[in-house]
């Protein structure tokens, strides 16, 4: 049904040239080698995922997705796109699980530093509709972490249910209306929505579609995105959010189920069809080598992993426990059927790309293949795993390995290569962010209190919010920001913002707060520099007032990023990016 290329002239085609080209490759004496590799016989080749019947696949609504998907503006606070956490380089997740320590949640026991805890990802700091922040049990003014670890949004399209428990369902749902959109096969659109209005990934306390919706028609398109691939600014063209929807849907309109629709549509493009595994599955002999081949014989064999982890795609998309933590941490499919039966239960996961996916499981408590392997091999570690022991020896260890890492793997991930899976660099990989230097001053029980400087300091963002912690609680406190230092002695005013508040909490060190500062629509702005600090009224350090570190940033126009763009790139891996610079 979903044959690759459809008749020239039907918009298909011209999808088939953006993003879903796909160069056929011949082998010799294919159909022979069908005939006798029955391991891969019996499999057939990926084909691309198959759309619902109400969201056929367009480019514009391809494009308009990916405008979206990695636009931060759609976050309340403007610093999480869907892509902060799903990045191709590593296929699909989040590269700061289990690397970075602020990627924790503590887990059920709400204990940091054991093993219930969870490598999740990091969202948004818990915020209100004010766009100050509220202080947060486990995270504090910092960012909040998913309890779950990351699933990849390549190769999303395959799964009749998605989220490690299957909550996003076939059937989409409006989520302003509440009437079905979408009968079956839109797990990707009921997924969509829901990231947006999640206090812990994407929105403010209380966030509503409505608000999402106001968000993405006052955003200029990927206005924080410091480098955005040619084809998509060509497309875009300076057009508001608006006529872009207007261009993918026919009429005007920004619509939830259109947004859902739209970023579905794009990561339908998100396959990986072209590793050593497909070919070894389109019949070329040659594709494993010796140790792969039996490390697949092992796979689909003896270990057994293929009872679940079947077919092209690597899962059968059931639901298992197989004892990575007790039953009762995480009650997964149970949270969502009701059914004490599948207390613990997790979705199969597919294994393409596996390689670039560590952590692993749905807690990411595994760091590397190795561990995953020895885990099989003990059959678990908790009681009622479906899995049992299989006393592997050394060698098949390794066999195994090798067939889980470059056969499974799309090399065109790690380089995040045109035209499917470049995109537009994130506003948190840029210069742009604020940075918090130099030192302060304490203040009560010797602590300097600690500023939070995330947002983007966007000409125009009504909300560039700054927060202060270890403060003492119940003072008052300054926030100055200035075009040069304002120093360690409170100033009379700033260049930019001068603001008092008091700080919430009480004692030394508990004291919080945040002010939310307005960046004047003022094209005056564009490139000047800043530096901001917090004073709080605490002399218990032996200085009159206690003084944060600084952060300095720069005040940013739209029209930047084309500058910058026309310009070239001026850090980083500029390999990845599809652009010829005139
Ligand atoms: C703060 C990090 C974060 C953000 C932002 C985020 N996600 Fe996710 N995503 C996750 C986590 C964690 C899971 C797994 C959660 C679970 O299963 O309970 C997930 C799961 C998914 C899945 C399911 C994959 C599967 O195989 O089941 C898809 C698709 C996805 N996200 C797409 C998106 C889209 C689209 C957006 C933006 C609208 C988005 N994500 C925003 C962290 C994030
Ligand atoms: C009974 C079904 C079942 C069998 C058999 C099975 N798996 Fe799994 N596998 C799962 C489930 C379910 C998960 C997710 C578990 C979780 O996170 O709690 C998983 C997770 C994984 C992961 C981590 C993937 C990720 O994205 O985090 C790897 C790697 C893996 N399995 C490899 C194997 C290998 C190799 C074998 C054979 C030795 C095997 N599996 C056998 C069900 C199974």
């Amino acid at each position: 049904m979903h044959s690759e290329y459809a008749p020239a002239g039907s918009p298909r085609r011209a999808l088939a040239g953006r993003r879903l080209t796909r160069v056929p490759r011949r082998f010799p004496g294919t159909a022979l080698i069908l005939l006798l590799a029955s391991a891969s016989a019996s499999l057939a080749q990926l084909q691309p995922p198959p759309e619902p019947p109400g969201n056929p696949l367009t480019t514009s609504k391809a494009n308009l997705g990916e405008a979206l998907f990695w636009d931060e503006q759609i976050s309340s606070t403007r610093t999480v796109a869907c892509g902060t956490c799903h990045l191709p380089t590593v296929g699909g997740e989040d590269p700061r699980s289990g690397v970075d320590p602020l990627a924790v949640h503590p887990g059920p026991d709400e204990v940091f530093g054991n093993q219930d805890d969870v490598f999740g990802s990091p969202g948004v700091p818990l915020n209100g509709a004010d766009g100050l922040y509220d202080w947060s049990t486990h995270f504090g003014l910092l960012e909040q972490v998913t309890g779950r670890r990351t699933l990849s949004a390549i190769n999303a399209g395959y799964s009749p249910e998605l989220f490690w428990d299957g909550r996003a369902t076939n059937e989409f749902v409006d989520p302003v209306t509440m009437t079905v959109i979408l009968e079956s096969g839109a797990a990707l659109e009921s997924q969509a929505v829901g990231p947006p209005v999640s206090d812990v990934e994407m929105a403010h306390v209380g966030r509503v579609w409505t608000d999402v919706l106001a968000r993405i028609d006052e955003s200029e398109p990927l206005a924080l995105s410091p480098q955005v691939p040619l084809e998509l600014i060509d497309w875009i063209a300076g057009r508001s959010y608006a006529q872009l929807f207007e261009d993918a849907f026919g009429s005007p309109g920004v619509t939830a189920p259109r947004v859902a629709m739209a970023i579905a549509s794009y990561e339908r493009t998100l396959f990986t069809d072209r590793t050593p595994f497909d070919d070894f599955v389109a019949g070329d002999d040659e594709a494993l080598t010796t140790q792969e081949a039996a490390g697949r014989s092992l796979f689909a064999g003896a270990a057994g992993c293929d009872n679940c982890h079947q077919g092209i795609l690597l899962t059968d998309h059931s639901f298992r426990y197989t004892g990575v933590r007790p039953q009762t941490d995480d009650i997964g499919r149970e949270e969502v059927t009701g059914h004490p039966d599948d207390k613990g239960k997790m979705r199969v996961p597919s294994l393409r790309n596996v390689e670039l996916r560590a952590p692993y499981m749905h807690n990411g408590r595994f760091a590397t293949l190795e561990e995953v392997v020895e885990f099989y091999d003990r059959g678990g570690d908790f009681p009622n795993s479906e899995i049992s022991p299989l006393g592997l020896t050394t060698q098949q260890k390794e066999d195994l390995l090798a067939f889980l890492r470059r056969p499974l793997t799309d090399p065109r991930l790690a380089q995040e290569l045109p035209p499917v899976f470049d995109r537009p660099r994130l506003y948190v990989e840029s210069e742009r962010v604020p940075r918090v230097e130099g030192s302060g001053r304490p203040g009560s029980g010797d602590l300097v209190p600690e500023v939070v400087a995330l947002e983007p300091a966007l000409i125009g963002n009504p909300s560039f919010t700054v927060g202060i912690w270890n403060a003492l609680g119940a003072a008052d406190a300054w926030l100055v920001i200035d075009d040069q230092d304002p120093g360690l002695v409170l100033p009379g005013s700033g260049d930019l913002w001068f603001e008092m508040i008091s700080l919430q909490g009480a004692g030394p060190g508990a004291g919080f707060g945040s002010v939310s500062v307005t960046i004047a629509n003022d094209p005056f702005l564009e490139g000047r520099e800043w530096f901001g600090r917090w004073y709080v009224d605490d002399s218990g350090g032996g200085f009159p007032v206690a003084v944060s570190k600084v952060f300095r940033f720069r005040t940013f126009g739209v029209q930047q990023q084309t500058a910058i763009f026309a310009d070239g790139f001026e850090s980083g891996d500029t390999s990845s990016w599809s652009v010829t610079v005139p």
